[in-house]
């Protein structure tokens, strides 16, 4: 199949390794979406467990994600694009906007929830193997302010854009069988 600079693979045809996301790109993906789901379900059981166990695991695996997704950004910069898929130019700037604000959304989220602990005066403990320590002066209206941004702002915008995104990808795969999931996949 020659390689085009924009084209659209069938859904019978067998993907080139042009035509998909690289290794590293699809891992860093796929685990980004398990930390935030583990992150985000651990949330439900932070009135169960002994003490604030849950939330403390919730905090660590906030603070992984956004590790992760330092790694995630670094790789995004020395792994090749896919050969992009015809498409539309709307759609391809709603995509761009969309995945643009993923990346940020995903860096903003754990930043305020450490803000919001460490200006409440407490650390986060990493799996209980080792602490970070609250690096700032306790300021109880400024981990008001995070938390509002954490719980009231970026939440439901991750929410939002996440609907979008997965919105699109079915939108993709069952209206316009242009095989871009496989690209993920
Ligand atoms: C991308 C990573 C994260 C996501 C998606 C996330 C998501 C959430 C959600 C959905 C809530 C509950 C909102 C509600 O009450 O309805 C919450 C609460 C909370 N998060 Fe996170 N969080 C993340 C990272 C972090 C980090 C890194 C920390 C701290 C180090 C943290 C600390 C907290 C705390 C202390 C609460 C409880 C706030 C309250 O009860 O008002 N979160 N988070
Ligand atoms: C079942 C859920 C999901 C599916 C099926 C899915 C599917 C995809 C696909 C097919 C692509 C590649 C698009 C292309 O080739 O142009 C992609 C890219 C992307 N996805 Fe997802 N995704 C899912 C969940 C998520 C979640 C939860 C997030 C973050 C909150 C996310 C963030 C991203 C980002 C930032 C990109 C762009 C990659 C880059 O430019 O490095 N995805 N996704």
């Amino acid at each position: 199949m020659p390689i085009e600079s924009s084209h659209s693979p069938s859904l019978n045809t067998q993907l080139t390794r042009k035509d998909k996301w690289s290794l590293s790109s699809r891992i860093f993906h796929w685990g980004s979406v398990l930390l935030l789901l583990i992150t985000w379900l651990l949330i439900f059981f932070r009135d169960s467990g002994e003490g604030y166990t849950f939330i403390n695991l919730h905090k660590a695996f906030g603070v992984s994600l956004l590790l992760w997704m330092v790694a995630r950004f670094i790789n995004r910069f020395v792994t090749r694009d896919p050969v992009p898929i015809a498409m539309s130019k709307w759609q391809k700037g709603v995509s761009h906007f969309v995945h643009f604000a993923l990346y940020l959304l995903l860096f903003a989220m754990p930043i305020a929830g450490i803000l919001m602990s460490m200006y409440g005066g407490h650390g986060v403990s990493m799996f209980g193997l080792f602490e970070i320590p609250p690096l700032v002066e306790t300021n109880r209206s400024t981990a008001r302010f995070f938390n509002d941004v954490h719980v009231d702002i970026l939440w439901p915008m991750i929410v939002l854009f996440t609907a979008i995104h997965v919105g699109g990808a079915l939108f993709h795969q069952f209206v316009q069988k242009d095989n871009l999931l496989a690209r993920m996949k």
